[in-house]
């Protein structure tokens, strides 16, 4: 393959990117955590807004959890945005408020893997290590016509390889971008633009027929089915909100009252009892179903029911509908209560 046909078609064809104007590694790895997130234009305004609350690490490092996670608010993984924090006290207590400089020194940050490592590594000090991402993966598959799995360690240990051979040692900040934002742009995942390709000449896909099956994924189905059933408790102008303090989704993120039941979805009355109790709740009439909802991540899918009742006397762990802004809620929450309370 040619490198220089993809950076000069990059040059030609790059999108206009605030990150791309920058080589201060807290910028590049704060965008590069919220773009493994979310596509470049719902990231954006994440990553403006980041900035205009923690225009530095240190800024960061001062940061509640809290509101973190708020301003996180729809992104998802909500781990990230947890790691984002630690790794952001971690660089403010333990390297002087200094990121590290190499790939290496960068991997042993919590929540810096080899992707986001290669990144800032090679943006901001052209040190020569490949990224790899999906965009990565699809355009050496099609290229060299690799149908081996990439999900499979084989498969990583393969691209990871060719990755490396093709970067371009001279210009690898560059060319890391130029292949990501080909893959983005041009070599798509559906319909990608073989027609009016810099790189037709060279691609083993096209010539053989294959470009839409690959790159190949091996599916692993192993997708939890789970059901909630979540309380929107009312209370003069109060409702109920606790945090979610398990090892589980949505770890420190607010929520209504839960009742989690198995696959028959039935919530028994002494569950229901241990509820009310749980939060000293004396109901006016038996709660009813608001909404029903299947909430999909990546391995669970929430089927989610909605009900809604009123309290008579004040229950714990209430919060004034007024304030709710300020509790980062999970997406799903959040715009359940938009359509119903604000
Ligand atoms: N996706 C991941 N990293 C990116 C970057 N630096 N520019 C555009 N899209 C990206
Ligand atoms: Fe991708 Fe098609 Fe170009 Fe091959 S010819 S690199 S499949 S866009």
């Amino acid at each position: 393959m040619n490198n220089n046909k993809l950076i000069e078609w990059y040059l030609q064809n790059k999108r206009d990117l605030p990150w791309r104007k920058t080589k201060n590694p807290y910028k590049i790895w704060l965008s590069e955590i919220i773009l493994q997130q979310t596509q470049v234009k719902q990231g954006l305004p994440y990553y403006q807004n980041f900035l205009t609350h923690y225009p530095d690490v240190q800024a960061l490092a001062k940061a509640k959890e809290q509101e973190v996670l708020n301003l996180w608010q729809g992104l998802g993984y909500y781990s990230r945005a947890r790691n984002l924090h630690y790794t952001a006290k971690d660089i403010v207590t333990h390297y002087k408020g200094t990121f590290p400089k190499t790939y290496k020194e960068l991997l042993k940050l919590k929540g810096v893997g080899e992707y986001t490592a290669a990144a800032i590594a090679s943006f901001c000090y052209n040190e020569p290590v490949a990224v790899l991402d999906g965009n990565v993966y699809r355009v050496l598959s099609r290229l060299f016509g690799i149908d081996t799995a990439i999900n499979t360690t084989e498969g990583k240990k393969i691209f990871k390889q060719i990755a490396q051979k093709q970067l371009d040692k001279q210009q690898p900040g560059l060319y890391n971008q130029a292949i990501m934002e080909f893959g983005a742009l041009h070599c798509k995942p559906a319909r990608p633009k073989c027609k009016n390709c810099p790189l037709a000449t060279d691609c083993l896909a096209l010539q053989t027929g294959q470009t839409e099956n690959l790159p190949v994924k091996v599916s692993k189905v192993n997708i939890k089915q789970r059901y909630l059933h979540y309380f929107l408790v009312e209370w003069q102008d109060h409702i109920i909100l606790e945090k979610r303090e398990n090892k589980d989704i949505w770890l420190n993120l607010f929520q209504l009252p839960l009742i989690e039941t198995g696959s028959n979805n039935h919530i028994s009355s002494k569950k229901l009892e241990k509820l009310f109790d749980k939060y000293n709740i004396t109901p006016l009439k038996k709660p009813v179903i608001q909404e029903t909802k299947l909430h999909k991540l990546t391995h669970q899918h929430l089927h989610i029911t909605f009900w809604r009742l009123k309290s008579q006397k004040k229950p714990l762990q209430n919060v004034s509908k007024s304030t709710l802004k300020n509790y980062p809620l999970p997406i799903v929450i959040a715009n359940f209560l938009d359509n119903y309370i604000l």
